[in-house]
This record gives structure tokens, sequence and C-alpha cells, in this order.
């Protein structure tokens, strides 16, 4: 059930992507002339120390910061060339984003948080939502918390309701930024277990940005961002990392 093309078809591109922030003695350069591609179908990991600027290249991708330069292209539409309107419309079809801090609603309860991602996005009726919703909440050992607001639950239940939320709309792309970075590793290896699922089974653009090296087996691809300049290939950051097997 591949949405777009078939497996392995580019679906994001991006050249010569810069991004600098202040200016004078102030100035940093977060990215520096990036370029990379992404396949449907795979799960890729994006990895550098803190500050090299992964969330910003994370965010640039995504339609959420424009670059100072440079070129993004998903599905072969190009990004920054759209209006705002536009782009706004393209995420909420094709996008799912996990961020760091949640980013949840605190009125709505962790079932409806999810329901409305259906009933809105996706114009589904309250029953489908309800059944949707609470499939999901199972699928990530939240069922008894289905009906407590944000405020009542830990940091890791929050951060697998995020989760939910931006897998249950099935989207073409997830962008997840440290998305097991508050989670002990049982719920994390869950939650990256799902993302490599919604990549492998329903050929999903997944690209998470973490320096979690547990995350390594689990990648088709691993990339390497340091100092703004990106690099290809697992050898690296495993050693930078201490290996599969270290902690956070
Ligand atoms: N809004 C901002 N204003 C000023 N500097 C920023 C801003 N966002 C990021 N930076 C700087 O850009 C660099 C890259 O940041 P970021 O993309 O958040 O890195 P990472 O996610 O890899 O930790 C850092 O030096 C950071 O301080
Ligand atoms: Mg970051």
């Amino acid at each position: 059930m591949f949405r777009e093309g078939s497996a392995n078809a580019s679906t994001l591109k991006a050249w010569g992507l810069s991004r600098s922030f202040g200016s004078g003695d102030m100035l940093t350069v977060a990215l520096n002339e990036v370029g990379l591609e992404l396949k449907a179908g795979q799960l890729v990991l994006l990895m550098g120390p803190s500050g090299s600027g992964k969330s910003t290249l994370l965010a640039v991708l995504s339609g959420l910061m424009k670059p100072d330069a440079g070129k993004v292209t998903a599905l072969g539409q190009d990004l920054w060339g759209m209006t705002e309107t536009q782009r706004e419309a393209f995420r909420l079809k094709n996008f799912g984003f996990i961020f760091q801090g949640y980013n949840l609603f605190p009125a709505l309860t962790a079932r409806q948080q999810l329901e409305m991602i259906l009933r809105w996005g996706n114009g589904a009726r309250a029953r489908e939502a309800t059944e949707r919703a609470d499939a999901m909440l199972a699928l990530l050992g939240l069922s008894k918390k289905a009906g407590l607001r944000p405020a009542q639950l830990s940091g890791g239940e929050k951060q697998r309701v995020a989760i939910g939320r931006a897998l249950i709309k099935e989207p073409t792309f997830c962008f997840a930024d440290e998305p097991t970075a508050a989670l002990d590793w049982k719920h994390g290896e869950q939650v990256v277990e799902l993302l490599r699922a919604a990549a492998h089974d329903a050929g999903a653009t997944i690209l998470i940005v973490a320096h979690d090296a547990r995350l390594i087996p689990f990648a088709d691809r691993v990339l390497h961002l340091e100092d703004g300049v990106i690099a290809e290939g697992a050898e690296r950051p495993m050693a930078l990392y201490g290996g599969s097997h270290a902690s956070v």
C-alpha cells in the first residue's frame, strides 16, 4: 500500500541547504550547504552531537523553518517555493511530526488527542476515530491511560501519545526529533519498531533525528551531521557514540 510511487522512490530531496542564526560575532552557521535524498519505505537516522544542526535540518526539510539558501522538494514539489497556505496544506496532508516537548493539547485526553487528528484531518466518523485511537493506544501500551489528560501522564507517556498522534493518520512522511529521549528503552524500542513498521509495511518516508546510538540497528541508513555538514555511514557515529549498546 505505497502511497506515492513505489518502494525506494525518492520522496524528499534537498540541495545546498544553508541556515545561520545571529550575525557578526554571534553568527552560528547551523547548516552549511547540506544535501540529501530520502526514499519511501526507509527509516533514516540522522545523528550528530548536540548543537550540530539536527533540529534545524529537520525543521527546514519539513517546511517549518525557511532556509537562507537551498531547495527542498517533497513528492516532487518545491516546499519553499509554495505559498505559506499551500505549504501548510501540504504538511497537513503528508507530514507527521514528533517533536521534543510533545505539543499535546492540555484540555484533551490521550484518546481525544488521537481522535482529533482523524476527525479533523481525515474526516473520519466519530466511531471509526475512537476505534482507531484505541487500537493505537493499545499498540503503545497506553490503553489504561486513554482517559487521562497530559498533566496526568508521565513524560514517557506523553511522548508515546505524541507518537501515536503522528502515526495514526498514516502519513507519507514522518519527522521525529529525539523521539526516544524521554523513554526508557523498553518503550523506546516499541516506538522505533512502530516507526520502522510505518516505513517497511506502509511505505512511509521516516527521518529520525537523535543522538541515541541504540537506534542505529533499526535504521536502514545512518547520516551523520557535524558542524553543519552531512556525511553518510554508521561507522563514525557508532564509534562516536560508543557502539550500539551505549545509553544516552
Ligand atoms: N533560534 C535560534 N537562534 C539562535 N541560534 C540557534 C537557534 N536555533 C539553533 N541555533 C543554534 O544553531 C546550532 C544548531 O542548533 P540545533 O539545530 O538545535 O542543533 P541540534 O538539534 O543538533 O542540537 C546551535 O549552535 C544552536 O545554538
Ligand atoms: Mg535538537
